[in-house]
């Protein structure tokens, strides 16, 4: 049997890049998905039952709480119950130093990338309550663990995926719920393709390689895979851990 066949799945931030590609890891492992982002774009849930897998689109902003009740009602309605999710969108924030962040600057970042996890989290977790348990992925970042100039919104907010995460794994592990979460590192996704084309940027792509012990970028595919295993019964003794995936960036 696959990995997680049958399981009732979310993922946020699911129509780009890292998302977009758990959803295709996660079909291919038998789940049954509901694909959420902002962008109203349904393209990866068509390609999905397109190549005979299941998944349903919602679109739905993180930082909004009745559209991600909405979108927890329907992978309940769609499925029956809610078994996993993972809680993956984000933004980045503008590169400028912490003295001239404009609130407004933090917010747009802290909304999504901190508040919207603790909403997905908040109403994830009543729904896999109805069902015995559960299991929650979080997508921090290597900046979750560390620091670097010009993000400090950034920063704060995937720490505070970590603190959220490990509140939840020691608040709901008797209730059959784990939660983990991962730290990528420099990830290749469409964005950074695009960068490499630019003569201008590739000098700052190769020293971004070249600070990860591995020498080149992740991909998509490699973190989707820890996703996968940490939303699995094989993770099953797995909780309240943050895991890099960074090709021994913070190693
Ligand atoms: P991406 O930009 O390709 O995908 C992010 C998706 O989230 C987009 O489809 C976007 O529409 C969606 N989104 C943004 N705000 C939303 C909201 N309020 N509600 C619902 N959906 C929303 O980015 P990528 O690279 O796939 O990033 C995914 C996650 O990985 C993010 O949390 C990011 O911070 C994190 N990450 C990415 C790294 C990288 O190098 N790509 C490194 C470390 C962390």
């Amino acid at each position: 049997m696959s990995m997680l066949e049958g399981r009732s799945i979310i993922v946020t931030g699911a129509a780009s890049g890292i998302g977009a590609e758990a959803a295709r890891r996660f079909a291919a492992a038998g789940a049954r998905l509901t694909l959420a982002d902002r962008a109203a774009n349904a393209t990866i849930a068509e390609e999905i039952r397109e190549t005979g897998g299941i998944a349903q689109f919602v679109a739905a902003d993180v930082s909004d709480e009745a559209q991600v009740r909405a979108m927890v009602a329907q992978a309940v309605s769609a499925y029956g119950r809610l078994d996993g999710a993972f809680n993956n969108a984000g933004v980045d924030q503008q590169p400028v130093a912490l003295h001239e962040v404009d609130l407004a600057e933090w917010r747009r970042v802290t909304e999504v990338d901190l508040t919207g996890v603790f909403l997905c989290m908040k109403h994830e977790i009543a729904a896999m309550l109805d069902n015995g348990g559960g299991a929650i992925v979080n997508t921090s970042s290597v900046l979750g663990a560390i620091a670097v100039p010009k993000s400090a919104a950034y920063i704060a907010a995937k720490h505070g995926v970590i603190g959220l995460t490990r509140a939840a794994a020691v608040e709901y592990a008797r209730r059959g719920i784990r939660a983990n979460a991962i730290l990528p590192g420099a990830i290749a996704t469409p964005m950074f393709a695009d960068a490499e084309k630019d003569p201008a940027m590739a000098a700052q792509l190769e020293a971004v390689k070249e600070a990860h012990p591995i020498n080149r970028m992740g991909t998509p595919a490699e973190i989707a895979a820890l996703a996968a295993y940490l939303l699995s019964d094989a993770a099953g003794y797995t909780t309240g851990a943050a895991i890099p995936c960074d090709g021994g960036f913070t190693a």
